[in-house]
């Protein structure tokens, strides 16, 4: 039983020097949880409201102060000096005070730093650490360490769209431990910056994720370079490092068409294009290959790239357990990328996931683009068991602040890496 004794909220920046949310929960037993909520940039339409002040005198509208002061008007005078057994029973009353249902009214962001906050100070006040409190939420115990997918080559919303596909990951295939996998990712990031730097003359200068962002000539030359740079690491592509990709397509779908190179593709068309990059490329997962509107092709894209790659939706789906059930039903992917803010409490992210595993699917943990130096998601991806989580590049602190943790929980744990793909 944990009895709030208060909340309180704080206007902060993240990654892109924007405002974002972060809450202190102190419980009556002493115990204290701060957490903090990232923000994306290449978002789902349906997404939970993230809060926003909208006076563009201030962070051009951006400002966080309406969801602080929600988190220490109402949500503070609410939840103080109430006991809740479980996390769900928090969330639960918050959904019931906001009332929308699309959290519009307090704010995504109010209420999931409330959420996690409230975690961590649960977790404090048992005095066990915060991953295993997270895989206390479904029930389960510890099984395994995510892969980690890291971000080499970035495009779309996170590098100024010069060139069309979001992401290109790196999977560090057979990497026995995340010790391992980061000193191969190091290896294959530095000689992606020489690349980056001999042919298009671009120092590394990073995107949004951290990722290198040089003027690409196509989307090709994205797949391209990042084979040739896993070479020249003197690493194998597909066998010791395979790629992930994050076409995030919804992003370039206008009337029906697909724009990603000289000549619009219809749904057809854009799933024949992803065939062609598996049979050309080590490519183990398809992050948003079709249009999040797209749902009529989305069950072919499933069934043609069944068994050669995943078919992970994250715009599609936005982590909604009511969009995810859909999803099943049609059967129009077999993985689900899990992104807590895009739904706006651990609870429903919970239900998310374990809808996801009951289909069978695999589950990979996501930051944002826009993220802080709180590690919160290191615990998540290792208590829900994900397959895979995605931080970013393995630069800047925000995203090695998950890094760090995941090295952390390795030593502390002695868990196996998750034998994926
Ligand atoms: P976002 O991008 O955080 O900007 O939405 C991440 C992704 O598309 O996976
Ligand atoms: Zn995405």
């Amino acid at each position: 039983m944990a009895t709030i004794n208060r909340l309180s909220g704080l206007e902060i920046l993240d990654s892109r020097g924007r405002p974002t949310v972060q809450v202190t929960c102190e419980l009556a037993g002493g115990a204290v949880g701060t957490a903090s909520v990232p923000s994306g940039a290449s978002t789902g339409t349906a997404e939970a409201l993230e809060l926003r002040d909208g006076d563009p005198q201030r962070y051009r509208g951006l400002g966080c102060r309406r969801a602080v002061r929600h988190i220490n008007g109402e949500l503070n005078a609410a939840l103080t000096g109430r006991s809740f057994e479980q996390q769900h029973q928090l969330d639960g009353a918050m959904l019931e005070l906001d009332g929308t249902p699309n959290k519009s009214r307090l704010g995504a962001n109010a209420i999931l730093a409330v959420s996690l906050a409230f975690a961590r100070a649960c977790a404090a006040e048992r005095g066990e650490p915060l991953y295993q409190y997270f895989a206390g939420l479904l029930g389960q115990s510890l099984q395994t360490l995510p892969r980690p997918t890291i971000n080499l080559f970035s495009g779309g919303k996170h590098a100024g769209e010069q060139a069309p596909i979001q992401d290109v990951l790196i999977v560090p295939a057979s990497a026995r431990t995340i010790d391992e996998a980061l000193a191969m990712t190091f290896a294959v990031y530095q000689a992606a910056a020489e690349l980056s730097y001999r042919q298009y003359g671009m120092r590394a200068l990073s995107a949004d994720e951290g990722g290198l962002a040089p003027p690409f000539p196509s989307a090709e030359a994205m797949l391209s370079d990042a084979v040739e740079s896993i070479r020249a690491a003197g690493l194998e592509p597909g066998r010791e490092i395979a790629l992930a990709v994050d076409v995030a397509s919804s992003h370039f779908f206008q009337q029906g068409c697909y724009h990603l190179g000289t000549e619009p593709l219809d749904s057809r068309g854009m799933i024949e294009q992803l065939l062609n990059w598996l049979d050309r490329y080590p490519i183990v997962s398809i992050e948003d290959g079709l249009a999040e509107e797209d749902w009529a092709h989305w069950p072919e894209l499933r069934r043609r790239v069944a068994g050669r790659a995943l078919v992970l939706g994250d715009d599609l789906l936005c982590t909604n357990p009511a969009r995810i059930r859909r999803a099943i039903a049609v059967e129009a992917a077999d993985a689900l990328l899990l992104k807590v803010n895009q739904i706006g409490t651990l609870t429903e992210a919970a239900e998310a996931c374990q809808l996801a595993r009951s289909a069978g699917w695999r589950v990979t943990i996501s930051a944002r683009s826009g993220e802080t130096e709180d590690n919160w998601l290191a615990d998540l991806a290792v208590g829900w068991a994900g397959d895979q989580i995605k931080v970013g590049s393995i630069t800047q602190s925000e995203r090695l602040a998950k890094y760090n943790r995941l090295l952390a929980i390795e030593a502390e744990t002695g868990l196996p890496l998750v034998n994926w793909p």
